[in-house]
């Protein structure tokens, strides 16, 4: 009799109190994990959105200036048609340069003439050689002429390197536009084929 109470009352309650304590422990454990996940689910997803809208725009602030350091850019108000002759003028002008996210006015010079009936030049001063500043008639032994002080290179009157002199190529030229009578350049001016 003792021997039942002891082997099965205490392991029938035992056991009868383990169920129902896994009962009370295991399935309010599931409801809760449950619950945990879909908060955890819910925060991860609300904080990666937070995290992403704060980072995008540091993203664009980032990369946007290293993109639009390629661009052209516009082209700039020189002068009036009208002013421009068949000898150069020598004009200077100003463009916006942009280095990473830094913005600068950077000066520009150009020989601007007619050359034709219908064309207008605009030269860049900058030496094909080495990169000296040349000047329109500026040397008397060579009238007429583009000429370079740094080692005698000479350019004839569009500016097209003359053979035997130390420049190799021509001068560079602004591409020009007309509108409302008025004269615009681009930014930067472009190598052209040597001679
Ligand atoms: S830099 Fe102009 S000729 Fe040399």
């Amino acid at each position: 009799m003792s021997e039942e109470k002891k082997n099965n009352g205490p392991s029938e309650n035992a056991e009868g109190l383990h169920e129902e304590v896994e009962e009370e422990v295991v399935n309010p454990t599931k409801n809760s994990v449950s619950r945990r996940q879909f908060l955890n689910y819910t925060l991860t997803g609300v904080g990666g959105f937070m995290g992403a809208a704060m980072v995008a725009p540091m993203l664009g602030f980032a990369v946007d200036p290293l993109l639009q350091a390629e661009s052209g850019g516009d082209f700039i108000s020189v002068m009036s048609v009208d002013d421009i002759t068949e000898t150069p003028q020598k004009k200077e002008f100003q463009v916006d340069q942009k280095d990473g996210w830094y913005e600068t006015k950077v000066t520009r010079v150009a020989w601007i003439f007619r050359s034709g009936e219908d064309e207008i030049l605009a030269l860049s001063p900058v030496c094909t050689h080495l990169g000296c500043t040349v000047g329109w008639d500026s040397n008397p032994e060579y009238e007429n002429e583009f000429f370079c002080p740094c080692h005698n290179g000479r350019y004839d009157e569009k500016g097209v390197n003359i053979p035997g002199t130390p420049p190799t190529a021509p001068l560079p030229a602004y591409e020009t536009r007309v509108q409302d009578g008025t004269l615009f350049l681009s930014p930067r001016a472009q190598a052209r084929g040597g001679a």
